[in-house]
């Protein structure tokens, strides 16, 4: 089965190919995928702006489409199924891929399912030959979420717990901006981290012994004050690049230590051996690594995508929806969008 992958929840255009027949080949079942990014349009307004990132998807969806058919080397008739994100995510932004999806799945007579984004990610780590059996333990770390889910198979989420404030890759970003580096920060901070010493400073570790919620806010404070307090760490004429990368290796340090914690304590709880990780920052190199490291001392596993699908695409959705359109399901005519869904209420498959 072909499905057609469209991901337009937020500032990334995303569309891809996965074919069931390849699942065993090297490239994890994708036929071919293809990436816009809309950082450069939003970067000079410090944000993403809603409007401008809807406008942008509908200006490049078509000519996308076109791009990934040349580099399948199919027709657009050798698709059999088309998934889109139908949220949570920004409204307008949502409905460009819904209805680009919708529609061309009526044009062409074929199902279209719409597809929970962070299911997506949940999801992508499982693509291709050997995943990861369920049940396991999710850690879900995006830019807009931070979760702990047991899953028990697809569509099968218990939440274990969930940030009260910003998300991890929130709070890498606003680091990073403190630090005078560029969106995304969480790659920008991991590089610079590179060179810096994750003990030079004692950030805290919030909510550590309080059950299984994160709140990230204060540890954006103790950076701001951090840098405030620190000689050399700011990005004028006094910057001195070994205290800037300290401060991010620490942050960087900080944050990895507090969701590994977490995500032991999890798998403790729901008595489970399997850590999966996906989202955006669980291409974080420190924590892949950390949490192969402490997960081997208690007998467990941690499972990862690669990079590129950690972040936001359309293979991940492509496949979620494969995993649905293969169990029956598939919507019906309405285009309708849910900016806030809980994944709790998705159906079993
Ligand atoms: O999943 P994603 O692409 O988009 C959302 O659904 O939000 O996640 C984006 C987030 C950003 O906050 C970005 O800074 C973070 O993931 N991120 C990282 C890394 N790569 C991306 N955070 C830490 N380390 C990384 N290597
Ligand atoms: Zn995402």
């Amino acid at each position: 089965m072909k499905v057609l992958g469209l991901e337009t929840s937020c500032d990334e255009t995303g569309l891809a190919i996965f074919d069931s027949e390849l699942i065993d080949s090297d490239n994890k079942g994708l036929l071919g995928q293809v990436l816009y990014s809309q950082i450069e349009l939003h970067a000079v307004y410090g944000g993403v702006v809603p409007e401008l990132a809807s406008r942008d998807h509908i200006r490049k969806l078509v000519p996308l489409f076109h791009e990934l058919l040349d580099q399948c080397g199919i027709s657009k008739h050798e698709i059999d199924a088309i998934a889109y994100t139908k949220g949570p995510g920004l409204i307008g932004a949502l409905m460009t891929g819904a209805l680009f999806g919708r529609s061309l799945a009526y044009g062409l007579g074929i199902p279209a399912i719409g597809i929970h984004h962070m299911e997506g990610h949940l999801l992508a780590p499982l693509m291709g030959a050997n995943p990861p059996a369920f049940p396991f333990v999710s850690l879900l770390v995006s830019g807009g979420h931070t979760l702990l889910i047991a899953a028990q198979g697809v569509g099968q989420y218990e939440i274990l717990g969930e940030s009260i404030d910003d998300a991890a890759g929130e709070c890498f970003d606003k680091a990073a901006k403190m630090l005078g580096l560029e969106y995304p920060g969480g790659p920008n901070i991991a590089k610079l981290a590179e060179t810096g010493n994750p003990n030079a400073y004692q950030l805290p570790r919030p909510m550590l012994h309080r059950g299984l919620d994160f709140s990230f806010s204060g540890m954006k404070t103790a950076v701001h004050n951090l840098i405030k307090d620190t000689a050399g760490s700011g990005t004028g004429s006094d910057s001195d690049p070994q205290v800037r990368a300290d401060i991010a290796a620490s942050f960087q340090h900080a944050m990895v230590d507090t969701l590994v914690r977490k995500s032991i304590k999890a798998l403790k709880q729901a008595n489970m051996s399997r850590l999966v990780i996906a989202g955006g920052v669980s291409a974080n190199r420190h924590l892949r690594d950390t949490l192969e490291t402490e997960l081997a001392k208690i007998n467990a596993t941690v499972h990862y995508a690669p990079p590129a699908l950690c972040t936001d695409n359309g293979a991940m959705i492509a496949y979620a929806g494969y995993e649905r359109l293969q169990a029956g399901q598939s919507d019906d005519l309405a285009v309708t969008c849910v900016p806030r869904w809980p994944m709790t209420e998705l159906p079993a498959v």
